[in-house]
């Protein structure tokens, strides 16, 4: 009897030893979480966002034919706020929705990389990382037979403010594919009007001054000799791909949840353990 005594003290024993490294391990856990994103994930943020948002942002969150995003977020989690937004985009608007999930072009990571960027006007920390280049120089395009722009200039324009839907080449992202063969006697004229005045209820802006939107009239012409400048079968067709799969997650099973399930599991192991002994010794 004194022995089995002995025995449920050291289960106690055990047991309290195990609370007490179980704290510990999720009060650590907590404080690595609290630290927020570090440097690499910022860079990563900013990359992303001169890629795929300055144009309508932008170049430092300030507002253009999209939202100030460096802002104040009113609301208690701003890193969920924001997700949201930018994984499901804004009905009825030009915001695309980014999310793969949602037929947009980026993973959860990116967009955690993107939102921890964004955030980080809040405290204004991300200034002083250096800007990102958004135009890689290419070999120069013959001018387009009857067509009036600058298709090298249209180019950098094209750069800057289309391949974020289109693709660096047209190949298409969440727009068309540009490189095609128009239908038309006069492809100029209609890719002209494509770009004035957007394509209602699509994600295609007006980009034309006379359209509400950033560019000129020599803007426009420069994007049409260079969306011209890339007929049918220049750049391969990107088709959309399916999502991958992400990892199955239990809810309740991370943070908090997790510790107290582990913590339970370890509980009732100890008793079996206990009333074993006690049956058997
Ligand atoms: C084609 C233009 C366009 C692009 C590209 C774009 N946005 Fe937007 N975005 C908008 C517009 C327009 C709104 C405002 C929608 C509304 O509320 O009517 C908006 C709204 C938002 C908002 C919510 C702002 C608020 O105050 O509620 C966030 C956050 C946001 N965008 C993030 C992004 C991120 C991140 C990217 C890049 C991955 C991006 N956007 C790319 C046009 C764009
Ligand atoms: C926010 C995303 C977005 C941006 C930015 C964007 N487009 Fe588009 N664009 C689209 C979508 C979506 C379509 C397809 C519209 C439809 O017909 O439903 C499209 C269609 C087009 C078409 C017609 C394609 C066809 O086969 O009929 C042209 C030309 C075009 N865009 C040129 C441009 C140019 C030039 C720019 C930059 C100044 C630009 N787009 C910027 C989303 C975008």
């Amino acid at each position: 009897m004194n022995s089995v005594r002995g025995m449920r003290r050291e289960g106690y024993l055990l047991g309290t030893a195990l609370l007490a490294v179980l704290i510990l391990m999720s009060m650590l856990w907590g404080s690595a979480a609290a630290q927020g994103p570090d440097e690499q994930q910022l860079t990563e943020g900013q990359q992303l966002y001169a890629e795929n948002c300055a144009v309508c942002h932008g170049p430092n969150g300030e507002g253009r034919v999209g939202a100030t995003l460096a802002q104040n977020w009113p609301s208690i989690r701003p890193d969920l706020t924001v997700r949201t937004i930018i994984e499901r985009g804004v009905a009825g608007s030009v915001m695309p929705a980014w999310h793969q999930d949602n037929g947009g072009p980026l993973t959860s990571e990116q967009i955690d990389a993107l939102v921890a960027y964004i955030l980080s006007w809040q405290t204004g920390g991300a200034g002083s990382l250096a800007p990102v280049p958004t135009f890689t120089p290419h070999p120069p395009i013959a001018p387009i037979p009857e067509v009036e722009g600058d298709p090298n200039r249209g180019a950098v324009l094209f750069a800057d403010n289309c391949a974020v839907c289109h693709g660096p080449n047209g190949e298409g992202r969440v727009g068309a594919t540009l490189p095609t063969n128009w239908p038309s006697i006069r492809p100029d004229l209609n890719v002209k009007a494509i770009i004035s005045e957007g394509v209602q209820g699509s994600l295609m802006p007006a980009w034309h001054q006379d359209n509400g939107g950033p560019l000129t009239e020599e803007d426009v012409n420069d994007l049409v000799a260079f969306v011209l400048s890339r007929p049918a079968g220049t750049v391969q067709q990107v088709q959309p791909t399916a999502a991958p799969l992400s990892p199955v997650t239990i809810p309740w099973l991370q943070g908090w949840g997790g510790v107290v399930v582990f913590f339970v599991l370890i509980t009732v192991l100890i008793a079996a353990a206990l009333i074993w002994q006690r049956r058997f010794s």
